[in-house]
């Protein structure tokens, strides 16, 4: 049937209407007249794909990549950069205005890459189909590029099907020196291990969480820092935003002497805090995570933080008064509540939050909202081409 989109939704589908029903069609564009098929449906709305594109919107462009139209991986690659940041600006103020927090969020810092920024690429493995799913799938689409990976990283999806391996996952980790860790879930006998260590600086090949080949970390570098990240530890996916993350967490942080980062991965935010003047202290639920924050403090000369292992909800009692300023960067789930009233309790002074889903940003602002007026917010655009968006918002106690 036909149908005409009129706007994005938050996921970068484009919304239309099927007889006062709204349909959501992914990949299609504000302005589209579409023919499209209904894929699932339920009683309040309906899910669909695009058969055919009647009449282009005007903000449409030819998608670079050949597989955009069913890879589940990219959904922005249709439009220009510019619209697509105007999308994540207008989504996360959206967001905040449906929740009536009362304020307007109007910059955002581009990523210095559009494209071939990830320096993280994960693939699916079925019967030696080496993939992403297809939207909303389960069903493997076989790619051999990926726009959002690295060079390196790229080069190495080109050759995979020579490990042999015929079902499994693989992800492919690279840093700035092009070193790569491959870390692989599979039964299966990897083959030609060797045409790889040859031919790529492969430092760690790790297998069903044992290291087979080399070390399970590598070194990152970023700007003037220096990151051990073994193969299981968080590290942010795109290294030109991060670096920017990193300076604008070392100018918040400028005037704070006492500061406690949650979620604290290999510790990157807490060094990037420190100086001579200031103390940190970091929690990160990963023990590897924890080992590598460990060893960069000494990489990176900082001799006053601390670190310890834990889920954040446990140790409430180490967020105390005694802190000027915290840091918090959760996963997509956002913040334990029991964190948040400790934290409202406690009178902490200033809050940075960061986070990669505005819809928990969003509703853990709604939380702190009493105590803390939001200072600044700015948009990060770590994940181009897609519809994520990373957030950094400042908050201040009233
Ligand atoms: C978005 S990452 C941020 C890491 C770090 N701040 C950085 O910039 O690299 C979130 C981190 O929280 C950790 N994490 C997830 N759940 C946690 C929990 N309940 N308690 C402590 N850490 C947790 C993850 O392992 C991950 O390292």
């Amino acid at each position: 049937m036909k149908v005409e989109i009129v706007k994005f939704d938050n996921l970068g589908r484009g919304i239309g209407y099927i007889n006062d029903k709204i349909i959501f069609i992914p990949k299609s564009v504000p302005g589209d007249i579409v023919e499209a098929e209904i894929t699932k449906e339920s009683n309040k709305f309906y899910e669909g794909k695009i058969i055919k594109i009647i009449t282009p919107s005007k903000q449409r462009k030819e998608a670079i990549c050949p597989y955009f139209s069913l890879c589940g991986g990219c959904d922005l690659l249709h439009i220009s950069l510019s619209d697509a940041l105007e999308y994540k600006l207008n989504k996360v103020n959206e967001l905040l205005k449906k929740n009536k927090i009362d304020y307007k969020v109007n910059k955002i810092i581009k990523s210095d890459e559009q494209y071939n920024y990830r320096n993280k690429v994960s693939l699916k493995i079925e019967n030696g189909i080496i993939g992403y799913y297809e939207n909303n799938t389960h069903k493997i689409i076989q790619i051999d590029y990926c726009y959002l990976g690295s060079k390196v990283i790229n080069e190495i999806i080109k050759n995979l099907d020579n490990l042999q391996i015929k079902n499994g996952s693989i992800t492919i980790r690279c840093n700035s020196k092009e070193e790569l860790l491959f870390i692989i879930n599979s039964d299966d006998t990897l083959e030609n291990i060797d045409w790889f260590i040859n031919n790529y600086r492969v430092v760690g090949i790790i297998q069903n969480d044992k290291c087979i080949y080399g070390d399970d970390y590598f070194i990152m570098n970023i700007s003037n820092y220096l990151f051990k990240v073994s193969y299981n530890s968080f590290f942010q996916i795109n290294p030109y935003i991060c670096e920017k993350l990193l300076n604008y967490v070392h100018e918040y942080t400028k005037d704070s002497k006492n500061i406690i980062d949650l979620y604290c991965g290999v510790g990157s935010l807490t060094i990037a805090s420190a100086n001579q003047d200031n103390k940190g202290f970091g929690v990160e639920i990963v023990e590897n995570a924890i080992k590598d924050a460990k060893l960069n403090q000494n990489f990176n000369h900082v001799t006053n933080a601390q670190f310890i292992c834990a889920d954040t909800k446990d140790v409430t009692n180490k967020i105390t008064s005694d802190y000027d300023t915290i840091i918090l960067d959760p996963p997509r789930s956002g913040v334990h509540p029991k964190v948040i009233n400790k934290i409202i309790n406690e009178n902490i002074n200033k809050i940075i939050y960061i986070s990669c889903d505005a819809n928990t940003l969003v509703r853990d602002l709604k939380l702190f909202e009493n105590k803390y007026e939001i200072e600044e917010f700015i948009l990060f655009d770590m994940f181009p081409n897609t519809y994520h968006v990373e957030s950094l918002c400042i908050l201040k106690l009233h």
